[in-house]
């Protein structure tokens, strides 16, 4: 960089506390227009925090804020939002049951308005949907029937129509497919083109060199390296300043040539349902973890949730050991030992004002159950067992799951899923939203369950995860598996190859 414009925003020594956690302490970080930073930390280590002080969400506890040289209060967050400050939270914050239009125009002046108005906002509206390249979202859909990913165009939608002169961005690309996170880019590109700066947030460093200038790296509410160049800084360098350790392996290793059993514990015949995925046939042993590679409207999550009995299959059937289970019967499914970890884990069943150890036995409690009477310590510490394998923090059973960081509520759902004996384990994106050092953790929690005999069936959009962790693969494109192979004979280009191959560009 020749001379580095002055910063648009700096924050000098914020600190933020909850009770019981210093979330920020002392944290600088300074943002130059036209840029794309980047914050890098574990699940825990600040970064949400952070960006809801920039918002105006969180008000510090100490330190300063400047905009523009000049320092300035965010009391709330239309302060920051009459500054030019607009936010992509990690949990949006649209209102569900109002239409697209009028979330990006709440909190507009002219929002109080009447017909006339209306009409303008929808087609403002309309044409920032053109322009982060969804014309096909109207402006009078209410959002609740939106994707995941549409919402988050609706909520850039909302950014937009302000005067934005710096945008903050939580894990946006958790939601997001690669053609949609390729979109994304291209939006952020555009951005920075004309002068606007963005602050992002993500788990995967691979999207940081794609779009990052420069990385500040959060741990523990502290900023342990500021400003690094986001291109060349070597990942084993990024990984070791967020986790304060050196972890080389990612993946566990194969069990090496173990005998496979005769019979499979799952066997999937024909299963179809129309519009979502032509018959299926697949088998997983006890002990092997099967990987479903494909884009998001592959029918990956379909067939698991189908195989599950949460849909009813219109034709074919699923067999655990031998018995066939009722089709489209949850019941059925549970009893004969399947578990499901679904997606949105989130949406499917945190217990907000409940503990982390009831928010992760709560699918187990008939085995903590003696006599009428709960064990309670025997609970405990059976949850604790498994948030400690997977990292949990803070390191603490008894508080409320709502105070948890995001990949934190993240990790306590999969350890509900994890603590349940399952004899199948289905498990669709385990690691969306969890950091790169406790993913280690996690894929060898997933090998030792199969060690035990745990036959697993893995969904991810991640293909080197699929690689990595799964013994066998099979690719799946619109609704057909299209390749099955050992993980070990397949690369990323070759699974996206076929991914890809024959679907419209
Ligand atoms: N409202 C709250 N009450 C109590 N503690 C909180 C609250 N919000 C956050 N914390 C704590 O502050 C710390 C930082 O959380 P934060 O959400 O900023 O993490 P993060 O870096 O965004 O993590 P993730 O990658 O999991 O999203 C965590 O220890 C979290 O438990
Ligand atoms: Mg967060």
């Amino acid at each position: 960089m020749a001379s580095a414009p002055p910063p648009i925003l700096t924050l000098t020594g914020i600190t933020k506390s909850f009770p019981g956690v210093r979330a920020l302490d002392g944290v600088d970080l300074d943002v130059l227009p036209g840029e794309v930073h980047c914050l890098l930390g574990q699940n825990g280590a600040g970064k949400s925090t952070l960006i809801k002080v920039i918002s105006g969400a969180h008000r510090p506890d100490e330190g300063e804020i400047a905009w523009n040289g000049e320092s300035v209060q965010l009391l709330r967050p239309t302060s920051a939002m009459s500054l030019g400050i607009a936010t992509i939270y990690q949990e949006l914050d649209l209102v569900e049951h109002l239409s697209v239009a009028e979330n990006v125009h709440l909190g507009h002046e002219n929002a109080r308005a009447g017909f006339v108005r209306r009409g303008a906002a929808r087609q403002t509206t309309a044409a920032l949907l053109t322009r982060l390249g969804h014309p096909e979202i109207s402006p009078d859909r209410i959002v609740a029937t939106l994707s995941a990913a549409g919402k988050q165009i609706v909520s850039m939608a909302r950014a937009l129509s302000h005067d934005v002169k710096l945008i903050v961005m939580d894990e946006p690309s958790a939601v997001l497919d690669p053609d949609e996170v390729n979109n994304l880019f291209r939006i952020v590109a555009d951005l920075t083109a004309d002068g606007v700066a963005v602050v992002y947030i993500s788990h995967r460093l691979e999207e940081i060199r794609r779009i990052g200038d420069r990385v500040t790296v959060l741990k523990d509410g502290r900023a342990v390296a500021r400003n690094l160049p986001a291109k060349s800084t070597p990942t084993r360098e990024v990984v070791a300043l967020m986790t304060g350790r050196d972890t080389d392996q990612v993946f566990p290793d194969r069990p090496a040539g173990a005998p496979r059993a005769a019979e499979p514990v799952l066997r999937v015949e024909g299963l179809t349902r129309a519009g979502e995925f032509a018959p299926v046939d697949l088998d997983v042993y006890p002990g092997e973890i099967v990987g479903l590679a494909g884009l998001v409207g592959s029918g990956r999550s379909e067939i698991l949730e189908t195989v599950y009995g949460a849909r009813r299959p219109d034709a074919g059937h699923v067999t655990v050991e031998g018995r066939r289970l009722r089709p489209g019967s949850v019941t059925s499914a549970v009893r004969a030992g399947l578990g499901l970890a679904p997606e949105e884990r989130k949406a499917q069943g945190l217990f907000l004002l409940d503990s982390v150890t009831r928010n992760v036995s709560i699918s187990s409690l008939p085995r903590f159950a003696r006599g009428g009477w709960l064990n309670r310590s025997g609970e405990r510490a059976a949850a604790r067992a498994r948030t400690t394998e997977l990292s949990l923090r803070p390191d603490n059973p008894d508080v409320q799951i709502r105070t948890l960081s995001g990949g934190n509520q993240q990790k306590a759902v999969l350890a509900r899923w994890l603590l349940r004996e399952c004899k199948v384990l289905l498990l669709d994106e385990p690691t969306r939203g969890v950091d790169v050092g406790a993913r280690a953790e996690l894929y060898a929690l997933i090998r030792r369950l199969a060690d035990d005999g745990v036959a697993v069936l893995l969904v991810s959009s991640e293909i080197p995860e699929v690689l990595g962790l799964a013994d066998r693969v099979l690719v799946l494109r619109e609704g057909t598996v299209v390749h099955t192979a050992p993980a070990r004979e397949l690369d990323e280009h070759r699974v996206l190859d076929l991914v890809m191959e024959g679907s419209p560009a």
